[in-house]
């Protein structure tokens, strides 16, 4: 990355983190409340991870990223935590929050940003080391809560986003074993949100998805039509652009030290959205069957 990045990167910080907002949003954090909390819990054991409270009663969760000497390192990392935002904003265009809205902060220095989140709520006392899924074990109710992710629309996000962290590496099982799913935290109504998302853009967990996590991913009102509406390359693209100065070439260079494939995005996108207009054809085909044809007797009812 040229040097020259650095000033288009630390003068796009105070427009991202107000990227799309107009209104005020009742969930954004500033660093002097961040300053202010209160520390409940630590979160990871090799990253800073923490569960504080603010003054005004919420709860986040805060994981402050590594320091970094020189722009171009910053511009990836800042690349790798602006992957949270962008991920967020895949999930709002169907109309559900896969992943919690974040809030980044960077320091006044620029060399290092820090991941804000709203907590989800497990109904746990304590937020584990590791999420859910892990901490069950290969369990009765760590498979069934798998088959619940591949039948919920949480695995199609997974598969257009290409989640790379979901799925702990060691293992040939590892794509099928409960025991082994991360970044996966299941609220108390038994919803799924997904978090961790530096390593999305990449390659997806798995080659496919099933029909019922299809459906479920388009079921909210107008989702299919305002997903079919966007072309997601471009949203990442139009993200990312500011970052080096509008210059493409830069632009592929980022990607590559971030890995960020946003062809590869707006690729599976389009694979399921094909896959979902052929199951609202079969619907429709089923609803409304074609009525067999007439048999035609020539010659006969003529006059
Ligand atoms: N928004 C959140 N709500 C509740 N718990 C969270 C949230 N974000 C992270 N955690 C907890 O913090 C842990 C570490 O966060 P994570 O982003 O996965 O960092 P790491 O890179 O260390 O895996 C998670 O395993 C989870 O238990
Ligand atoms: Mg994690």
């Amino acid at each position: 990355m040229r040097i020259g990045a650095r000033l288009h990167f630390f003068h796009s910080k105070t427009e991202l983190g107000k990227a799309g907002s107009r209104a005020p949003d009742p969930h954004a954090v500033t660093r002097e409340q961040l300053d202010r909390a209160r520390v409940l819990q630590d979160l990871s054991s090799n990253n800073d991870v923490s569960l504080r409270q603010l003054q005004d009663g919420r709860r986040v969760v805060v994981k402050v990223g590594a320091e970094v000497v020189d722009a171009e390192s910053a511009l990836i990392l800042e690349a790798e935590t602006l992957k949270e935002d962008v991920v967020h904003r895949i999930g709002l265009l169907v109309g559900r929050a896969f992943a919690p809205k974040p809030t980044i902060l960077v320091s006044p220095s620029g060399a290092r940003s820090t991941l804000v989140t709203p907590e989800i709520d497990t109904g746990r006392s304590a937020h584990g080391y590791q999420e859910a899924f892990h901490t069950l074990g290969d369990t009765a109710q760590a498979r069934s809560l798998l088959g619940k992710y591949h039948r919920d629309g949480l695995s199609v996000f997974d598969f257009i986003v290409g989640h790379g962290d979901r799925h702990d590496a060691w293992g040939s099982r590892a794509k099928d074993s409960s025991a082994r799913m991360k970044n996966v935290l299941v609220d108390r109504d038994g919803g799924l949100h997904s978090i961790d998302h530096e390593a999305a853009f990449g390659k997806p967990p798995f080659a496919e998805v099933s029909e019922a996590a299809v459906r479920d991913f388009f079921k909210g009102r107008d989702a299919h039509r305002t997903f079919r509406a966007t072309d997601l390359k471009r949203l990442i693209d139009d993200t990312y652009l500011p970052l080096v100065g509008g210059d493409h070439r830069e632009l592929d260079k980022l990607y590559r030290f971030a890995g960020i494939d946003s062809h590869g995005v707006e690729r599976r996108a389009r694979e399921v959205l094909k896959q979902y207009e052929a199951l609202l054809a079969d619907d429709a085909r089923r609803l409304h069957p074609t009525p067999p044809a007439r048999r035609r007797f020539p010659g006969f009812g003529r006059a």
